[in-house]
């Protein structure tokens, strides 16, 4: 392995220490990968990879000693560009490159990725290359998307991890880099799995005009009819609600199963907010909003990620049953077990036009129903936005699956008591539920439940 060894001491508290040392406190949550320098053999697989010509300006994103920058240009005659915050890397690979004789081809800065990516020097990059630890890959993602978006020339090349939030667009390049493998980098990285990732913009340019752009940037696919609904899930939900106001947490190798999860509104919250890696399990039965999942849970989890859709209803008991499907406000479809007193509650509640819009083109589907017991795993965080079905659900939960359970979240629709039922339900199997009126329809509550210690 190339550049100097691995620092002592647990990684992730280094890169950490090293991120607050330049930033301050406020660097404190940040996930910093530390250096490990690309080994010298796999360069020529990656100038490959990324079909880098001369003409071609390539970037490291946080370029470690250069050694991976100097001989992509050594061998590929192109420009390059990088920045890196550690002062001493910047420094030393300062030097390698005046020892090769780059001169004015490379421009290497001391910097921090984040404010260097808005920088004019970044913008002239056309191979953007990075070697980063996953956690560190996915904060970087809507920048990255972003600039793919604007850049259809631009080519981006990921060591070792995939980018969530990206959609690996090119080959994957299998190579068995025996050596980096073999050592400690391997382990360090928390990843014995070789290769490296290319992306350009062809997932990007497929976005279709459903697109929708969420508030940190992100674009996802929606239903374009159904953006106020995407936007009330979001930002009164997701944002205000459930991670800020009640203060829930995902936590390292948490299940997250989402009933109901439309188009994965809740999931982009939860790769926001968690706090380590987690897996997922969406449920959803209406087949326009699993479309738009499924693009979503690529984008963000990738397309290799821990995660699974199920394309069907979840309730008390396993069955058939109609539920009628609302196209143009897809997350208020519901099943007809629930239907009428819903119509009720709505009709006093939404705007006249509101409710117009909610009928067109309305009709009734069969889907296959069955209780979260009938799937194997056992959710440790849940949450819940079934139009109606809400106890049943929970009714569903077998016994072992309960006692994973360690936070509910949900809407809940309170109709012949149902809010009570349900608070009674979760207080019953130990947790302390709060609950609020969620605004918009009038018997709509968001809730949460966290597991008393
Ligand atoms: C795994 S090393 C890769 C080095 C080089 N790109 C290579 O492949 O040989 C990651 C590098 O990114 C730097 N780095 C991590 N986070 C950074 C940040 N936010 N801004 C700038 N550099 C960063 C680290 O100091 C380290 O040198």
């Amino acid at each position: 392995m190339n550049g100097p060894s691995l620092p002592p001491g647990p990684p992730r508290k280094r890169a950490r220490e090293f991120a607050e040392d330049k930033l301050g406190t406020t660097a404190a949550d940040a996930n910093y990968s530390p250096f490990v320098a690309t080994s010298q053999h796999q360069i020529s697989r990656l100038i490959d990879l990324a079909s880098i010509k001369p003409e071609d300006v390539v970037c490291d994103l946080g370029f470690g000693d250069a050694s991976l920058i100097c001989g992509v240009l050594e061998a590929s005659g192109c420009n390059g560009l990088g920045c890196e915050i550690d002062g001493n890397l910047v420094s030393s690979a300062r030097s390698s490159a005046a020892v090769v004789k780059l001169g004015d081809r490379l421009v290497l800065t001391e910097d921090l990725i984040e404010p260097y990516m808005e920088s004019d020097g970044f913008k002239a990059a056309t191979v953007v290359f990075l070697f980063h630890v996953p956690d560190q890959l996915a904060q970087m993602a809507p920048a990255l998307r972003v600039f793919l978006s604007s850049r259809p020339e631009v080519r981006i090349v990921s060591e070792r991890f995939e980018v969530a939030g990206l959609t690996c667009s090119g080959s994957v390049l299998g190579v068995v880099d025996d050596e980096e493998a073999q050592s400690e980098a391997g382990d360090y990285f928390g990843s014995r799995r070789p290769g490296a990732f290319l992306y350009n913009s062809t997932f990007v340019a497929e976005a279709s005009e459903s697109e929708i752009e969420m508030p940190d940037g992100l674009k996802l696919e929606g239903i374009r009819e159904a953006k106020e609904e995407n936007n009330f899930i979001v930002e009164e939900m997701i944002e205000r609600v459930y991670f800020k106001g009640h203060g829930v947490r995902i936590e390292e190798n948490d299940e997250v199963w989402d009933v109901g999860a439309h188009c994965g509104m809740f999931l982009w919250g939860a790769v926001r907010e968690a706090e380590g890696n987690f897996s997922y399990v969406a449920f959803e039965p209406v087949e326009r909003s699993r479309q738009a999942l499924t693009k979503n849970v690529e984008i963000l989890l990738g397309r290799s990620g821990d995660w699974k859709i199920h394309g069907l209803a979840i309730g008390r008991e396993a069955g058939e049953a109609e539920m009628m499907v609302y196209p143009r406000m897809p997350g208020n479809s519901t099943l007809e077990d629930y239907m009428s007193e819903r119509r009720e509650a709505r009709a006093t509640a939404m705007k006249p036009e509101t409710a117009k819009r909610l009928e067109e083109g309305a009709e009734m589907v069969k889907v296959e129903v069955r209780p979260l017991r009938s799937f194997a795993g056992r959710p440790t965080f849940l949450k819940v936005d079934a139009e109606g079905a809400e106890l049943q659900v929970l009714q569903g939960i077998g016994e072992k699956q309960w006692e994973a359970l360690r936070v509910v979240v949900g809407e809940v629709h309170d109709f012949d008591g149902r809010l009570k039922a349900v608070k009674g339900l979760l207080e019953g199997r130990g947790f302390s539920v709060r609950s609020e009126p969620a605004g918009g329809v009038s018997d709509a509550f968001i809730l949460s439940a966290v597991r008393r210690l």
